[in-house]
């Protein structure tokens, strides 16, 4: 069989466009409503994604008079649409900044048993100043300390999930032995920050472990992505940045020591999708006249760690010295990349520049006819850019609609997609190997 695509859904407010919450077209069910979510998953399980992604942050964003940002806690959304769906894959993200490795290990080995073995994690350290305040730190950790952290995180949770055998669970009753003892065993780690005598209070997973995300993309986060990723997002504004983004990740895996093939690159695609490519720009700009440039001004600061824009005048062109160096941003330093780019080659003014990112927040959109999408997705998964998409839909669910009623059929009849699911776990969707787990 040909290579084929791996989709995944970004769940994300009523669409990733930062004004969707508002348009007439967007879901009219409460944000905090558990049957959103479900009948989002559904759909996305009808056309057979890959799986469903919800992002997280650690606090309430400053804009939330204007912007639709309130989300229910994602671990206990999973477990819901675990409930109401059957093969798609569910991936939530967790921070390795602000919670214990015992308390991540169990919650998703939890989740992986709810979905039989359908999970996946999407590893954050956390680049939101705030997030730091709601944990009773005085101010957020370094980016790098940030991710030394977060390797000896992922060092415990692994070993938590290995500390059970496959075979350790017997469940005689007539014999009465529920488990075998020598096939569950601690791990006490002692490290610089983290203790944990183990084993964990669940057995091993269906996954083994469940898959890791992750969506780091500076140089720190790239290394950390080669050794524990198992499937990469990243923002790209165009196919240039993607190549040369999945080049150098492939090559740090290999270096690694792991198969190409063992992780996988989504970058992110908000389609606006209509019947000719003027419509679909109509959408676009009705959905841009929504959006209030004080908002994205504020969230602009926020991806800069606080950097000040508000002196900035709306409709002169921007050049790179309006911004700090990405080197000296502790928040979430490829995206700023991403931005200064988008800048230095587009001389955008800040509207012009807050409008491209009110789309999807520094991720690939575009405005076009099915045909025009699905051409685009088969050039980056042909072209060495992407092995699948992050699939975000400006509006929700009216464009996964459209997506998967448009676009979905092009990409199967051109054989880049499945038509059907073929395996049960998000490792089988994925064409991940089953980690190895304890030895006898
Ligand atoms: C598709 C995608 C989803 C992300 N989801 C989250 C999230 O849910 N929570 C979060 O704190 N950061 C999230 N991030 C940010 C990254 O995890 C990372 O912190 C950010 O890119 C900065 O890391 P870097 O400095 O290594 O690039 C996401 C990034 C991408 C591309």
């Amino acid at each position: 069989m040909n290579r084929q695509m791996h989709l995944n859904l970004f769940i994300h407010s009523r669409g990733h466009h930062e004004a969707s919450w508002r348009h007439p077209a967007a879901s009219r069910l409460p944000l905090t409503d558990i049957r959103y979510y479900q009948d989002l998953a559904q759909r996305a399980e009808a056309a057979h994604f890959d799986s469903i992604f919800l992002a997280d942050q650690l606090a309430l964003g400053d804009d939330v008079a204007q912007a639709a940002r309130t989300w229910l806690e994602p671990i206990t959304v999973l477990a819901a649409v675990a409930a109401a769906t059957s093969r798609i894959g569910l991936i939530a993200t967790a921070s390795t900044t602000y919670t214990e490795p015992f308390n991540l290990a169990r919650q998703y080995a939890s989740l992986d048993h709810i979905s039989n073995g359908r999970v996946g994690w999407n590893i954050v350290t956390s680049w939101l100043a705030a997030a730091a305040r709601n944990y009773g730190g005085d101010g957020p950790l370094s980016h790098a300390e940030r991710y030394v952290r977060g390797e000896e995180f992922m060092s415990v949770v692994k070993a938590l999930w290995d500390s059970w055998g496959d075979d350790a669970v017997v469940d005689d009753r007539e014999g009465g032995v529920y488990a075998r003892e020598d096939r569950i065993r601690p791990i006490d780690h002692r490290g610089d920050y983290y203790q944990a005598a183990g084993p964990l209070n669940i057995p091993r997973c269906p996954q083994g472990r469940p898959v890791m995300v992750q969506a780091g993309s500076s140089d720190t986060g790239r290394r950390f992505a080669a050794r524990h990723a198992e499937a990469v997002f990243t923002a790209h504004m165009e196919k240039a940045t993607a190549q040369a983004f999945y080049a150098d990740l492939k090559q740090l895996v290999e270096a690694e020591g792991r198969p190409r093939d063992q992780a996988l690159i989504l970058p992110g695609l908000s389609p606006m999708i209509g019947s000719t490519e003027a419509e679909a720009q109509r959408l676009s700009r009705e959905l841009n006249e929504l959006a209030d440039p004080e908002v994205g001004r504020r969230r602009l600061s926020g991806r800069f760690g606080g950097y000040e824009f508000s002196h900035l005048p709306l409709d002169r062109p921007l050049s790179p010295s309006d911004f700090p160096d990405p080197k000296t941003v502790e928040a979430a330093r490829s995206r700023t990349e991403v931005i200064i780019g988008l800048v230095r080659r587009e001389k955008l003014t800040l509207r012009q520049l807050l409008a491209s990112l009110a789309g999807a927040r520094g991720h690939f959109t575009m405005a076009g006819t099915p045909e025009q999408v699905a051409d685009l997705m088969e050039d980056w998964f042909t072209g060495g850019a992407a092995d699948g998409f992050n699939i975000m839909p400006p509006i929700l669910p009216q464009m996964l609609d459209v997506f998967v009623a448009e676009v979905v059929p092009l990409l199967q009849r051109r054989g880049l997609f499945r038509t059907e699911y073929t395996g049960e776990t998000l490792r089988d969707h994925y064409g991940l190997v089953r980690p190895v787990g304890m030895r006898a």
